[in-house]
């Protein structure tokens, strides 16, 4: 058990987007994107959130930076419960907190030379006095691998992981200590990717920064995160120490979509690839009970009725939302 005070606790927290329609635009519903999701993030550790598209992981990642309603529930960051905060009151929290995306060359304006663009930050915030500018962005850019003389370059004079380098070093540039990393290596190729992975580690133990770390590729949330969240339709259903989630994951939902990850330990290879049938329920209408219980073949009649909690299992440090105990030998036979 990590004794330390959690960096962000979330407990709670919903975030709806308004249906509009009508002549009038009246709001005729909600798009439940974020349904009541708790969790910690401790200091120096890496949150994995994982989960099929549409769940809410990006929502959960926007909403703690204000960038989405926060509909209910609380947010304490760092001693500080942000969830009522107005964007002016935000402006204290942000430079703690900041967000890597996943497309680098949107994410930087086109026009600016990356000296500009951390100037410009450095200058706004006051992280540093004007005459030491010069020597703050070549400590900022040797952090992220970039030689001092890229700082007269423009993005489109980048490569694609080398831009991703500098949306990097923009956020670093305000010295957080939480960074929320959403799909921020989906869009470079393969050898780069794990460039970018390992310099986020590098960073994490130079820097102590906690991130939570939102990405469809299971390879590199295991690779960076200490503990991982499974999502599905706005809820988490699991959450437990990496290596627990790939070697023994405890929710159906985990086991099908672990059963997709060839993992290099076959020990943590039972199932077959399970292929879920239909597609998820839309999250304006979630199922009754269990959100998941419309795809899953280990049904029962309680899961259509009573919702399961995210709880700790005695003496374990796993959390999980099932009535049930499965396990990945229970999907043998069963056709999905
Ligand atoms: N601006 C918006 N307005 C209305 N609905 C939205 C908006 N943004 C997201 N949604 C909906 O909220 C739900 C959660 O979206 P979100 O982007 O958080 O999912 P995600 O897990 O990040 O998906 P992906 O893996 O594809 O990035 C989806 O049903 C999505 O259609
Ligand atoms: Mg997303």
């Amino acid at each position: 058990m990590n004794q330390a005070e959690p960096l962000l606790s979330v407990r709670g927290l919903q975030s709806y987007y308004p249906i509009r329609g009508g002549v009038l635009s009246q709001v005729t519903g909600h798009i439940k994107a974020v349904d009541g999701v708790s969790f910690d993030i401790f200091p120096h550790e890496t949150l994995g959130l994982v989960g099929e598209s549409g769940c809410g992981k990006s929502t959960i990642g926007r909403a703690i930076m204000h960038l989405e309603t926060i509909t209910g529930g609380t947010v304490l960051f760092d001693g500080e419960d942000t969830s009522s905060y107005t964007w002016k009151e935000m402006r204290s929290v942000w430079p703690r907190m900041q967000m890597v995306f996943q497309d680098p060359y949107s994410s930087l304006n086109p026009r600016k030379s990356v000296e500009s663009t951390l100037t410009e930050i450095l200058r706004t915030h006051r992280i540093v006095s004007p005459s030491q500018t010069a020597e703050e962005i070549e400590r900022i850019l040797r952090l992220i691998g970039l030689p001092p003389e890229s700082k007269r370059r423009f993005p489109h004079e980048f490569s694609g992981g080398q831009r991703q380098r500098i949306c990097i070093a923009r956020a670093l540039t305000l010295r957080p200590k939480f960074l929320i990393c959403d799909e921020a290596i989906s869009a470079l190729d393969v050898s780069i990717q794990a460039q970018i992975l390992g310099l986020f580690r590098e960073l994490q133990g130079q820097l102590g920064l906690t991130y939570l770390f939102i990405a469809h590729s299971l390879g590199a949330v295991k690779y960076l995160s200490s503990r991982i969240a499974v999502m599905y339709l706005g809820k988490i259903v699991e959450l437990a120490p990496t290596e627990l989630i790939f070697s023994n994951p405890r929710h159906p939902y985990t086991q099908a979509l672990l059963s997709a990850y060839p993992d290099p330990n076959p020990e943590n290879r039972e199932t077959e690839k399970i292929i879920l049938p239909g597609q998820p329920p839309s999250a304006a209408n979630p199922p009754r009970g269990c959100h998941f219980n419309t795809r899953c073949p280990f049904r029962q009649n309680r899961c259509g009725e009573e919702e399961p909690e995210l709880k700790e299992e005695p003496g374990s440090s796993h959390h999980l939302a099932c009535h049930f105990s499965i396990t990945r030998s229970d999907w043998k036979g069963i056709k999905a």
